[in-house]
């Protein structure tokens, strides 16, 4: 496809999503970026030669696509900066602000545009990615299929229907990391009272994580098989099993994940009405 895409903000995630398309063999020369730093920029232009400009309105005049990659609190202001450009050329808008929707952002943009919202996670950044993307109706099967490209270059792409969705894929992929996170710190903490010295718990949990995505990713059976085969009947794992549902662990996940949507929402507007 290799149609001219503009990064808008050379943060961390333009620069995931470049190294990854880079990497996956997209023309260079189709991928432009625009940040306010000169240190950023240059920094971009070195790493990955491509060209990299501190003026945002000279890479909107270039490109079919644009990607907003600046904070969700800075979208509106910059929205506002490129309102005539856009209008002018209409590219097609993809946001990877967490929170900010896309009708929000199409309104922002004077409207009538193809807007895809994305929402990636963190894992994005080392191309290991979980990304929820939606589109408005504007976006044609062409755009889609561009967005995609783009987007499955930091790693997973799923679409949903509905844009409230992306508030679950919040609570689940978007917030999901630091769910793991807390539970192999649990899982360190423990070990370590078991007996074990730090790195060995420390390795051992992360290797064990590691090791279970990847069965699950790479199994036909879904997880609740795959938990059924290595629980042998009055084994270890029973045990540790029916502490966890002893103590309501699926409830206590099912809570956090309400919560998290609940914010997810509240976020959203909160920023939508700035
Ligand atoms: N990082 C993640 O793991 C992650 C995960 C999911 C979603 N996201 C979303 O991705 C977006 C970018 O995140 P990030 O981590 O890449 O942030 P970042 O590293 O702070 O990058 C944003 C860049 O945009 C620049 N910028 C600010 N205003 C601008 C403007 N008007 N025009 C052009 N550039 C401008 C910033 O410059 P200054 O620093 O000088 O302001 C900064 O270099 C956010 O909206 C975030 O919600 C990130």
């Amino acid at each position: 496809m290799n149609a001219k895409i503009a990064f808008i903000g050379a943060g961390n995630m333009s620069r995931s999503l470049i190294g990854g398309l880079i990497a996956s063999g997209y023309d260079k020369s189709k991928i432009l970026a625009a940040d306010p730093s000169a240190d950023v920029c240059q920094a971009l232009s070195q790493d990955f030669s491509i060209e990299c400009f501190q003026d945002n309105h000279q890479v909107i005049k270039k490109a079919e696509i644009l990607v907003l990659a600046v904070k969700p609190q800075q979208l509106k202001v910059l929205c506002q900066q490129l309102l005539t450009d856009i209008q002018k050329k209409k590219p097609l808008i993809i946001s990877v602000a967490a929170g900010v929707r896309s009708r929000d952002i199409d309104h922002w943009l004077g409207g009538n545009l193809a807007v895809v919202r994305a929402m990636p996670n963190t894992p994005a950044l080392i191309q290991t990615g979980a990304t929820g993307l939606f589109a408005n109706d504007k976006v044609s099967e062409l755009q889609h299929n561009q967005a995609e490209e783009i987007l499955r270059a930091a790693g997973l792409t799923l679409w949903v229907k509905e844009e409230e969705k992306l508030d679950a894929v919040t609570a689940l992929s978007g917030s999901g990391p630091a769910y793991y996170f807390l539970f192999m710190e649990a899982m360190e903490a423990a070990g370590q009272k078991l007996g074990l010295d730090k790195k060995t718990a420390h390795l051992l949990t992360l290797q064990t994580a590691f090791g279970a995505a990847k069965m699950a990713l790479e199994s036909s059976d879904d997880c609740t098989a795959l938990r059924h085969k290595v629980t042998s009947p009055n084994g270890t794992t029973e045990k540790a099993i029916q502490s966890f549902q002893a103590d309501q662990l699926e409830q206590i996940i099912e809570r956090a994940m309400q919560a998290a949507k609940a914010r997810a929402q509240q976020l959203a507007d909160e920023l939508g009405e700035e």
